[in-house]
């Protein structure tokens, strides 16, 4: 038997939080023989906390045999201690007519102090997923507040927009989802966000070859995509959690299985144009459990060349926007 893994997710009594649980403790996210240890960390609300005792109590009577320990908590010294995964769900969630940026000034406050105190507390090897909105600022707004742990163990989420790419892809062709491949999405987890599908495959062709429709390529798919967040709130009265929560298992997955190859927010180093110090949406390769180079071999025609820097330009905003929190 492997030694147990900690995994403190915050927000754990919320949607996401309610979907996500139950699949880290059956065992999706690292392996059907990875024993796991969940740090549930909830904001300090008598409501939150009577919540996540009730989560609590339901993921005892799914006698999962890989869950090893259940701590629940507000403090997040407690809950973040020893942790090797550190899963940021903890956030307030956009309302019908919002954009997930009006969130910054409320939920980046929460990620400056979970920044510092991951970095006092958490495991040598600990890595960050942020999900909570808007995920790349604040992901970038937690690894400032870092000294001991680097910033390339600072991710956020973008998989949700590749997983819905690829369904849209595949409808469109009307060919089964597996047999569409290498779509990765570049930038913000906002509108402006670009999936380049003129990198994709379909059924082993350029996806380009397929469909050969550019103006839907361009125009109501990149739309699609980039605005489905907004959609399932309109269409549901509540942001997306189910799907959110199994994007957050299929990018912690990827980052621990080498080889694989995947669309994660990370810190530029000026790849793909992006600005030095903003998180941007990219596809990386993991090359040992945890850790992963970009791949930056893709070459962008004109046109992507406009959308990357449309949604860079929207993460420099961003982070302008926060510049006083974050000194
Ligand atoms: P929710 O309101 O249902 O749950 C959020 C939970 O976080 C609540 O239980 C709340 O008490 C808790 N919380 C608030 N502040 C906290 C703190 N400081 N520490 C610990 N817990 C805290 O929201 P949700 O639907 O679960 O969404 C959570 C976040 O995820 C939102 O910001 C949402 O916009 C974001 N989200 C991101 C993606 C993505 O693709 N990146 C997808 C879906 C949702
Ligand atoms: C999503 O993409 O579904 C989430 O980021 C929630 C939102 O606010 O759109």
């Amino acid at each position: 038997m492997k030694t147990p893994i900690r995994v403190a997710v915050t927000g754990a009594a919320g949607q996401i939080g309610y979907s996500l649980l139950f699949r880290i403790a059956s065992g999706a996210m690292f392996g059907p023989d990875q024993p796991v240890i969940l740090q549930l960390i909830e904001a300090p609300f008598e409501k939150a906390l009577k919540a996540l005792e009730g989560v609590a109590m339901e993921l005892d009577d799914c006698a999962f045999p890989l869950l090893k320990g259940i701590v629940q908590t507000a403090d997040p010294t407690v809950g973040f201690k020893g942790a090797n995964w550190c899963l940021l769900v903890g956030a307030k969630p956009r309302g019908p007519g919002m954009e997930r940026a009006d969130l910054l000034k409320d939920n980046g406050k929460i990620f400056i102090e979970q920044g510092k105190v991951i970095d006092a507390v958490a495991a040598a090897d600990a890595r960050i997923a942020v999900v909570g909105n808007p995920a790349n600022t604040n992901c970038m707004i937690a690894a400032s507040q870092a000294k001991r742990l680097p910033p390339e163990r600072f991710t956020a989420m973008v998989r949700l927009d590749q997983n819905r790419a690829q369904t849209q892809l595949a409808k469109k062709a009307n060919v089964d989802l597996t047999e569409v491949k290498d779509i990765f999405i570049y930038g913000n987890h906002s509108p402006t966000m670009f999936p380049a599908y003129a990198h994709a495959s379909i059924q082993g062709k350029l996806a380009t070859r397929v469909i050969t429709d550019l103006a839907w390529l361009q125009g109501p798919f990149l739309e699609t995509v980039g605005k489905r967040g907004a959609a399932i709130i309109a269409a549901r009265g509540a942001s997306s959690a189910a799907s959110a929560a199994n994007a957050l298992v299929d990018h912690v997955r990827s980052l621990v299985t080498p080889g694989a190859v995947h669309s994660v927010a990370v810190k530029s180093n000026g790849h793909y144009g992006f600005d030095a110090n903003v998180w941007a949406g990219m596809p990386v390769r993991t090359t040992t459990a945890g850790s992963y180079e970009v791949i930056t071999t893709y070459a962008m025609d004109d046109f992507a060349k406009s959308r990357l820097a449309a949604t860079n330009k929207e993460l420099v905003e961003e982070r302008a926007f926060v510049a006083d929190m974050i000194q």
